[in-house]
């Protein structure tokens, strides 16, 4: 079955994006979202950033007329009932998701593909909550959606071969490189990232160095574009809180346990560069 009308639970950071890639490739695309200023405040961050791709010379006009041109907004679900597929991109915890997966297993086509944008949690557990167990995986997007390259296809045992491969050519249509990881917590980038952020947030914890030479010592030393410290703040400070809690109940393994600094700044509300404040001050910049 190939995928032409998509659909995206959550309009924020990542569901924005994903909202704009899908529709920027040429699918008709509905993003549902809570109320009608969060949507506004989700098409207004697509707009910004397609408008800063024209000025650098990476879109043209027409692209964003056309763009919005295929994205419809609601506050219901029932308007996504026909989609082909529906990626869900809410907040990282597993209740709400199973709300999302359940909702729309009761309303959408037999046929359409639930796919979830999780960063850690199992598909497996949101899948269970539906009657299409065949029809649910995957779909890990990265921060900033438009322009990073991949996506990583989380396929459980559960689902099809024929799910999989629709979701694969999808993915290849929007322009990304596809990866296909088990259904096992962090995938492969967050296997592999959340330890090295947990350990930068323990070094600036412990005094080994201040944030900023934590940054600068990654950057230059190792040609990432951002410092861990930085990509805290990127990411979101809640958002790998609760990527980090997930895996350290699944592994039980120190590595992921977060330190008291993040989950004290968690606590306090700085979350990063969304709300202004993380580890930097994006207030002032
Ligand atoms: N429209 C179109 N293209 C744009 C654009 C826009 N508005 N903004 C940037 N770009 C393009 C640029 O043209 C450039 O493309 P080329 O390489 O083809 O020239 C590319 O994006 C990078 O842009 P710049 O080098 O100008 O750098 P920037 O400061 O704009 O980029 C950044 C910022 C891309 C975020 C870069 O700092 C970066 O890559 N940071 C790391 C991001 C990262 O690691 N993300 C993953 C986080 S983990 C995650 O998301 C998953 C999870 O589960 C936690």
């Amino acid at each position: 079955m190939a995928v032409r009308k998509v659909g995206v639970i959550g309009c924020g950071l990542m569901g924005s994006g994903i909202t704009q890639v899908c529709a920027q490739s040429g699918f008709e695309t509905t993003v549902r979202e809570v109320s009608q200023e969060l949507i506004d405040r989700g098409l207004s961050r697509i707009k910004s950033f397609m408008e800063a791709g024209v000025k650098r010379g990476k879109l043209k006009e027409e692209d964003v007329t056309s763009t919005f041109r295929r994205i419809k907004s609601t506050t219901r679900y029932e308007d996504l009932a026909d989609c082909d597929i529906v990626i869900e991109a809410v907040i990282e915890n597993m209740d709400a998701k199973k709300e999302v997966f359940s909702t729309l297993d009761k309303l959408c086509r037999k046929d359409t593909i639930i796919a979830s944008n999780t960063s850690s949690l199992s598909i497996t557990e949101m899948a269970s909550v539906t009657r299409r167990h065949d029809k649910c995986i995957g779909m890990h997007f990265f921060n900033p959606v438009p322009v990073m390259k991949l996506i990583e296809i989380v396929k459980p045992e559960i689902t099809s071969e024929q799910t999989y491969q629709a979701v694969r050519e999808m993915g290849q249509s929007l322009g990304k490189t596809v990866v296909t990881a088990k259904d096992t917590p962090g995938f492969i980038v967050n296997l592999l990232l959340v330890p090295y952020l947990l350990d930068a947030v323990r070094a600036v914890e412990n005094g080994t160095a201040t944030k900023e030479d934590v940054d600068t010592a990654v950057k230059l030393g190792l040609n990432h574009p951002m410092g861990p410290i930085e990509l805290l703040d990127y990411v979101g400070l809640d958002t790998t809180y609760y990527i980090a809690e997930a895996m350290f109940q699944e592994f039980k393994d120190t590595r992921y346990a977060s330190p008291t600094l993040l989950k004290r700044m968690v606590l306090a509300g700085r979350n990063g560069r969304k709300v202004g404040r993380g580890f930097y001050d994006y207030n002032s910049k």
